[in-house]
This record gives C-alpha cells, sequence and structure tokens, in this order.
C-alpha cells in the first residue's frame, strides 16, 4: 500500500482556504454571474490508448483476477449501480465485510486523491488498481497467480501484445484496467450543459439550488470546480454507520487496515478516523477527501459510511450545520434552509446527475491451458 502524503501536503489546504474565500465572495443572486468563479463544465476526456481500454474493459469484469475466482471489480463497482455496489458499506473479499463505502468511479481519471482518506494520488490509477486487487480485503489477488491465469487465455495473451507488446504482466494488467477507468465519464448531465451556454437545461427549482448551493448554503465552499471538490480533506462529522459499531467482522477490518497502515494505538479505535491513519496527525483525525458530486443522484447511499440513503438526508444534515466532530471545518454553520429552499438544494444536486452508464458485461475468453514447458 503505497502513501502519497508529501505530495498532498502540499495540495490540500491551500485550495480550500481559496475555495473559502470565494464562498464568501458569492452571494445569493450574483451566482448566475459568478459562475466562471466557482463551477466549471466537466473536464474533457482523456486521451487514452484504445487497445489497452478493450483489454481493460475485459478484466474490469473478470472474476478471475480475484483470488478465489469469485469476484471482480464490477462487484462492487457495478454500472447499474452508478459504479458502485448500491449498500451503505462494501463487502469484501468472500464476503468478509468491509468498514467504508464502495466508491463511484464517474471521473475517477480526474480526481486529486483516491480512496475516502485520500491515501493516494489521483495521478496512480495503475497503484490503485493493484491495491485493490491485491489486498486481502477486496480480491486477494497474487499478481503472479494473475499473470499465470491471464497467460492460459489465448485471446487475452494477443490483447497484451497488441497494448502493451508483450506477456500479461503485473504492471500491464493494473495499467489497462487503469486506461478503461479514465473511460467512465458523466454523460449528459443537466449542469454541464447549462454551464456550456445550454440556459433551459436546469429547472427554475435547479437553478434556486445552484444559488443556494454557492450562496446561502456554502457548498461552493469545498465542492467547486471542474470536478466539484477542492481536492481537500475535511472533517464534518458525516456520522459513522451503526452497522459499524454492531458488527465484529466490520471491526476487525477496520482495525486490520489501520494496523497495515501503521496507525498509533489502532488497538483503541472504534471508528473511522478518516485521514489520521494516513497522515498520523492529530488534526487529521476525522477528515475525508471531498468528494465530486457529479453524477450524484445514482451513486448513493453517501458519505464514507454510506449513512444517509438519500440526497434529502444530505441536505438536512448539512442545514444541521453538519454534526460535533474533532477538527470541525469552520466552513459548517447552522444553514437555516426552509423545505422549498432544501428541495431546490436536492433539484440542483439532481441536475449534476447524468445518463446510467450503458455498459453490459462484456463477452470474457476462454481458458485454454498452455502445455506445461510452454509457460
Ligand atoms: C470487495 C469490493 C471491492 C472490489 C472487488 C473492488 N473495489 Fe474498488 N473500492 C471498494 C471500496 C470499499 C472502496 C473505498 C475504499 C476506501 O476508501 O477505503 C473502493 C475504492 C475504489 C476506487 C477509488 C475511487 C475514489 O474516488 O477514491 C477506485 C478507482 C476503485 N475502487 C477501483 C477498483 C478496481 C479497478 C477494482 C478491480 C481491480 C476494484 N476497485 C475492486 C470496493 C471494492
Ligand atoms: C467543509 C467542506 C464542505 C462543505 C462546506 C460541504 N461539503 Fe459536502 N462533503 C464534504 C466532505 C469532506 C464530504 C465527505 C464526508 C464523509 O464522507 O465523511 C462531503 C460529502 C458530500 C456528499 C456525499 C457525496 C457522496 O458521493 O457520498 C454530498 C451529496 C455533499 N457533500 C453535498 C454538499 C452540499 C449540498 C453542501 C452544502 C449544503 C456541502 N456538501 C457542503 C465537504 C464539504
Amino acid at each position: 500500500m503505497t502513501t502519497m502524503l508529501r505530495r498532498r501536503r502540499r495540495h490540500c489546504r491551500v485550495p480550500s482556504l481559496l475555495a473559502a474565500a470565494l464562498g464568501l465572495t458569492l452571494s445569493a443572486g450574483s451566482v448566475a454571474a459568478e459562475t466562471g468563479a466557482g463551477f466549471a463544465p466537466l473536464p474533457d476526456p482523456l486521451e487514452v490508448n484504445a487497445d489497452r481500454v478493450a483489454l481493460g474493459e475485459k478484466l474490469f469484469f473478470d472474476t478471475r483476477l480475484s483470488g478465489d475466482t469469485a469476484s471482480s471489480c464490477a462487484t462492487c463497482h457495478s454500472p447499474e449501480q452508478g459504479w458502485g455496489d448500491g449498500q451503505a458499506l462494501s463487502d469484501g473479499y468472500t464476503g468478509i465485510s468491509y468498514f467504508r463505502n464502495a466508491s463511484g468511479l464517474f471521473n475517477v481519471g480526474h480526481r486529486n486523491f483516491l480512496m475516502w482518506d485520500g491515501r493516494l494520488d489521483g495521478a496512480d490509477l495503475g497503484t490503485l488498481v493493484r491495491d485493490m486487487m491485491t489486498e486481502s480485503h477486496t480480491m486477494n489477488m497474487d499478481s503472479r497467480l494473475a499473470q499465470q491465469r491471464l497467460k492460459q487465455v489465448p485471446e487475452y495473451a494477443a490483447m497484451f501484445e497488441d497494448g502493451f507488446g508483450g506477456d500479461p504482466y503485473g504492471g500491464k494488467i493494473y495499467g489497462a484496467i487503469a486506461e478503461y477507468l479514465k473511460t467512465i465519464r458523466t454523460a449528459n448531465a443537466p449542469f454541464d450543459a447549462f454551464l456550456r451556454g445550454d440556459e433551459g437545461a436546469l429547472s427554475a427549482s435547479a437553478k434556486r439550488g445552484m444559488e443556494l448551493f454557492a450562496g446561502k448554503a456554502g457548498c461552493i465552499a469545498c465542492h467547486s470546480g471542474a470536478m466539484l471538490s477542492d481536492g481537500g480533506l475535511h472533517a464534518t462529522g458525516a456520522p459513522g454507520h451503526p452497522d459499524l459499531q454492531t458488527d465484529a467482522e466490520r471491526q476487525i477490518t477496520m482495525l486490520r487496515y489501520f494496523a497495515t497502515m501503521g496507525t498509533p494505538n489502532y488497538m483503541n479505535l472504534r471508528s473511522d478516523i478518516g485521514h489520521y491513519s494516513v497522515s498520523k496527525d492529530r488534526s487529521d483525525i476525522g477528515k475525508f477527501v471531498t468528494p465530486s458530486l457529479w453524477d450524484v443522484g445514482q451513486t448513493g447511499p453517501y458519505m464514507h459510511s454510506g449513512v444517509f440513503a438519500t440526497l434529502a438526508e444530505v441536505v438536512d444534515f448539512y442545514d444541521e450545520g453538519g454534526r460535533e466532530t474533532l477538527n470541525k471545518s469552520p466552513l459548517l454553520k447552522p444553514l437555516g434552509l426552509t423545505p422549498d429552499e432544501k428541495a431546490d438544494l436536492v433539484a440542483f444536486l439532481e441536475s449534476l446527475t447524468g445518463d446510467a452508464p450503458k455498459v453490459s458485461v462484456p463477452d470474457l475468453p476462454e481458458y485454454q491451458l498452455r502445455q506445461v514447458g510452454q509457460n
């Protein structure tokens, strides 16, 4: 497991301060004129290698990449569930329960940091794929075994030759899936169309919601720019999921994870302490990465703990000013939103949502075992 602490330290505090300043300069009513400052359309698609994408797509759905051949990436990141699993807390390898929500993958090639606690650099999707495949919690795969299995599938061998000029090999497997991840994008979100000049793309309610988002509700202080995220870390006080307290297996998974990260005193922890397990700095206790909000209408349940089932619950949470917690962000205060304003804010969040992905499980090539000695 790789941590990218040093690079993160440079990024994270400054943008959130800038965004805070930005939030203060915006007032409700002036948003349309100011959208250039706080909002931006989706980033352009990344350039990709088509052969690697074609291979990565198959591998993403192939259960032979997990130790027991029972799960693929798509088991926890299903296109039909907004690239998540639709559950509050994720399952894990062989049904072992995990302690966090499975992230959605829309526009994942454009994130600053990966994972809820920001433990990986966004530029390094290949490392993330390696972690997902080899972590005992997710796919528990040995990369040498993956390599040997894929070599026994002639169609894959040919695709690796086309994409990389060589046999299946750890770094190429991760690279192919990373290339496919870069193609997962929001499609036709009304708010993106609006930002590109289509005034009619937003309902009147969503437009009022946009003004609240950038004004009275202050969301834009953290959710800004082309990713609707400052790429920073904040403690909002989003509560843990009750299952984490009652399910011993989830506790064990969490503590094993903290132990792997070298988290001080991990045996005494009972809740998810976020970025602290990466930095070991007490001022990071309870901090999580600001998620992108594109496609948020299809990626619930919400927050690192999946504790909120609906966007209305998320808005209620912010209306209360978040919850008390160590290191809580000073940007969160009770908002005093009326029921109509809450509905407008939800309508705006829904306008960030594009079409459901139209991806079906690709045809997966069969094994054709090589002769002993020709491996
Ligand atoms: C058993 C369930 C499971 C499987 C299988 C799985 N993941 Fe994940 N994935 C998760 C969970 C849970 C998280 C969030 C983990 C965290 O923050 O601690 C996650 C996070 C991610 C993220 C980070 C997204 C972000 O914005 O931070 C990416 C990308 C990702 N997974 C891709 C993959 C790929 C590619 C595969 C296959 C090689 C895969 N996952 C297999 C459960 C799974
Ligand atoms: C202080 C920075 C900050 C502000 C202000 C803020 N957010 Fe967030 N937002 C976050 C962080 C951090 C998370 C992740 C928290 C967690 O998982 O514990 C988050 C999570 C969310 C999520 C869940 C996304 C998902 O994929 O699970 C939604 C929706 C959301 N915020 C909407 C809003 C709205 C609407 C507002 C304004 C009312 C707002 N946020 C204000 C930082 C902020």
